[in-house]
């Protein structure tokens, strides 16, 4: 493992073209040449070519299927949905094609498809009637996804249900938790100050608490089977524990998304839940993409807090921190292949620059490989089909 550390190797002062000028000069010619400047070879030293080929396995899919060290199954997969207002309603994201808001009654229809195609679990966003300063939407008895557990808890039995835990849909401001303007100002002047000033008001931590904590009591009891918070707001999870353990609710797991970078990645997402911040951005609660260290202590706190499983996300971006918590951590650990890794491949796929179903099948099998056991993904059924 020392020897794999990239700053340990630079210590080591071995210009890359003596390393390689070494193997060249061996391969080339049948006087052995010690390793002496190259110790990171000597585990293989003695099977080294042309002994050894490699390509030997790759000969023919199934001894390629034999060997391969990552498999894909539809098991591990988890489908998100976005629940709207309506009947019959089945409309299109724009920037995720093949993603739609649905009713509903449609998202029932999705909810059994999805199951029939072998992917269990399903995770539920809503797009509320009415947006406000306090979230009713996300934690009132009939709100859009309360209604959707239901009407798919009655309809397509054991599917996993998910809930995601976050007030960003639900609030007129778009952010993810209660927001107070540090100024004193109506919230509508707020809304109006524009980003280069956003330091005019304040996501309060604490009171947002309260508010998740509702939340997912409300969405448990209309059928939802795993909390998943996704807000980054401080102590959520123990808040949470708490609430659904008063309700009686002590059997229902918590899937936290223990490290949320903030990221431009979200941007159809944001389209399809009609959650942009409508001044200033996430920042302030959403971790820097540039850290790996802190990334575990989210984990690390959220695990303590009562977490049941951990989530990292994005996904690609950000497969060392997948790998990481993988190494460091035994709870399951899952990865959300966010909208913007799906809409670049559709994008990409549509102009006929990428062959969409290799590079889909790629991005979830290297999101496997860094040690993501669940992938959420707008791929689910896509992939599914894919596996038979
Ligand atoms: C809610 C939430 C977001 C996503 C999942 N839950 C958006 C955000 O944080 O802005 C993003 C999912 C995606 O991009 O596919 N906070």
């Amino acid at each position: 493992m020392r020897l794999r550390d990239p700053v340990l190797m630079e210590k080591r002062e071995i210009p890359q073209y003596q390393r390689s000028s070494s193997r060249l000069r061996r391969s080339g010619s049948a006087r052995i040449v010690p390793y002496a400047t190259s110790d990171w070879l000597v585990g293989s030293a003695p099977m080294a070519f042309p002994a050894t080929r490699l390509r030997r396995l790759r000969q023919s899919e199934p001894l390629r299927a034999m060997v391969r060290e990552t498999r894909l199954s539809p098991a591990s997969l988890v489908y998100p949905m976005f629940v709207c207002p309506g009947e019959g309603v089945r409309r299109e994201v724009c920037s995720m094609p093949g993603v739609f808001n649905l009713s509903v009654d449609e998202a029932v229809k999705e909810a059994r498809q999805t199951h029939t195609l072998g992917v269990p679990a399903i995770i539920l966003f809503g797009l509320p009637e009415k947006k406000d300063e306090v979230a009713t939407g996300a934690w009132a008895e009939d709100g859009i996804v309360q209604q959707a557990a239901r009407a798919i808890k009655r309809e397509v039995r054991d599917v996993v249900i998910m809930g995601d835990v976050c007030l960003c849909e639900y609030m007129s401001h778009g952010h993810c938790g209660v927001v107070r303007a540090a100024h004193p100002q109506s919230l509508g002047a707020a809304v109006a100050v524009p980003a280069a000033i956003s330091a005019d008001y304040e996501i309060v931590n604490d009171a947002t608490l309260e508010l998740l904590a509702r939340t997912s009591v409300s969405l448990v009891r209309a059928g939802v089977d795993v909390i998943a918070p996704s807000d980054m707001m401080d102590g959520r999870v123990g808040a949470i524990r708490k609430a659904l353990d008063q309700a009686g609710l002590i059997n229902t797991p918590i899937l936290s998304y223990a490290a949320k970078f903030a990221s431009g990645f979200y941007g159809p997402f944001r389209e399809a839940a009609d959650s942009v911040p409508q001044f200033g951005d996430r920042r302030s609660y959403q971790m820097d993409g540039a850290n790996l260290r802190e990334a575990i202590r989210e984990i690390e706190l959220d695990i303590e807090e009562g977490a049941d499983m951990i989530m990292v996300k994005p996904a690609l971006p950000y497969l060392d921190v997948i790998a990481a918590a993988r190494e460091r951590f035994d709870l399951p650990l899952a990865a959300y292949h966010v909208s913007g890794e799906y809409a670049m491949i559709e994008a990409a796929a549509r102009n006929g620059w990428i062959d969409r179903d290799r590079v889909m099948m790629e991005s979830l099998t290297s999101i496997r490989r860094a040690g993501a056991g669940i992938i959420l993904t707008y791929y689910a059924k896509e992939a599914a089909r894919l596996l038979g």
